[in-house]
């Protein structure tokens, strides 16, 4: 049996512990939260320990996930490496890139894996689209577009005192939400290359936050793909996400998750000897999910990114989203805000300068 942890026991933690229950080759040995009231209802409701953080490590883990916010990542998972166990980061990895290289080289270090959750790729339709870029049916991808159009209540930046500040959160609609889309578009047009530069420009427009709920931006690509992006989450009622791709071959293939968080569908497949569309609004519009809902339909993928990177672990390979690969989106992510502080063009950092190897 393999020893498994869940560190922060918030609103996306019994994702992973529902996952680790599952897994007949793990134990979910413990939960831990600095508040340890949230440990205990986790606990009880999986059926397992929740201990101090201080003693987490006295277990003899074999693999933790890591659930606490953004700019905590760093330290959670420096410090599960440094006690040689293998660390499942949420995304995303890090809210700077000087982070995630110190947490990328601490698990290299350690010789542990870091793999970081994008639960997304797991999607059928997401798989299906990345399978036809490998298989050449779109050829060279060249343009691609991907829209977030969501909806929180004003109460989800309110709830958690980390949300919705530069300092605490590290963006808004941007790195929390439309991480997932920026994975999902720079791992579908990784064919034409890393992204290079981007263009972006953001808004606040209802939330009562710093950071921003609405923004667009542009992404070129070396080889000369290009993305468009439009996020928010001040959208009612929220219209979910879509991401397409077009190839040089002309043709198009593209997912919708409508409503937010249920398994994306393919709504537009149009290659060479097939040709299908779909509407994802089809039935008609839903009124608004809570986010525990949203969270809750998330699961299935939860697990099967965790039951890959058990897998991984177990194999001594390495997990579908390592801490590098993760990197891709943060620095598409840094250069974004960049962008929109400065009002020009930025070039994206390439992760193999920021990160060496
Ligand atoms: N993959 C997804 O779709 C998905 C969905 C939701 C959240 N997330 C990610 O999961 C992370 C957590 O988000 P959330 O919405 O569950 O947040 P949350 O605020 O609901 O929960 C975070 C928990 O971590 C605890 N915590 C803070 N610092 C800690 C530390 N150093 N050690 C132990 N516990 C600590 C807090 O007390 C809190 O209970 C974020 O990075 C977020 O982006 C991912």
């Amino acid at each position: 049996m393999m020893r498994a942890a869940v560190i922060g026991c918030g609103n996306v933690a019994g994702n992973h512990a529902a996952a680790y229950r599952e897994l007949a080759d793990v134990e979910l040995v413990a939960v831990t939260d600095v508040d340890p009231a949230r440990a205990a209802a986790l606990a009880a409701r999986f059926g397992t320990r929740a201990v101090d953080p201080q003693e987490l490590f006295g277990l003899g883990l074999d693999l933790v996930s890591v659930c606490t916010p953004h700019p905590t990542h760093e330290a959670v998972v420096v410090r599960a490496a440094a006690h040689g166990v293998h660390v499942l980061c949420e995304k995303p990895i890090a809210v700077d890139l000087g982070a995630a290289g110190r947490m990328i080289a601490a698990a290299e270090a350690a010789g542990v894996q870091l793999g970081v959750l994008f639960q997304r790729r797991f999607w059928p339709a997401a798989r299906r689209i990345r399978a036809a870029l490998d298989d050449g049916a779109l050829g060279r991808p060249v343009l691609a577009h991907a829209s977030v159009l969501l909806h929180r209540e004003p109460e989800y930046y309110t709830a958690a005192a980390w949300r919705g500040t530069w300092a605490t959160d590290g963006g808004g609609v941007l790195m929390t939400q439309a991480v997932h889309n920026i994975d999902l578009l720079q791992w579908f047009m990784n064919g034409a290359g890393e992204a290079v530069e981007v263009s972006a420009a953001h808004t606040t427009v209802t939330h009562p936050v710093e950071v921003e709920d609405t923004a667009v931006a542009t992404i070129r690509f070396a080889g000369g793909g290009l993305a468009t992006l439009a996020a928010s989450t001040a959208v009612t009622p929220g219209l979910g996400t879509r991401v397409q791709v077009s190839g040089s071959t002309g043709a198009t293939v593209g997912l919708a998750e409508y409503p937010e968080g249920s398994e994306a569908r393919l709504d537009v497949w149009a290659v060479p000897g097939a040709a299908a569309v779909s509407s994802p609004f089809g039935g008609g519009l839903v009124p608004d999910l809570d986010l525990a809902a949203i969270n809750g339909s998330l699961a299935p993928f939860h697990a099967l990114q965790i039951a890959d990177f058990v897998a991984a672990v177990r194999e001594g390979r390495a997990p579908a989203v390592t801490g590098r690969e993760a990197a891709k989106s943060l620095a598409i992510l840094t250069a974004l805000y960049r962008s929109a502080a400065s009002g020009h063009p930025e070039p994206v950092p390439t992760t193999r300068e920021e990160i060496p190897a």
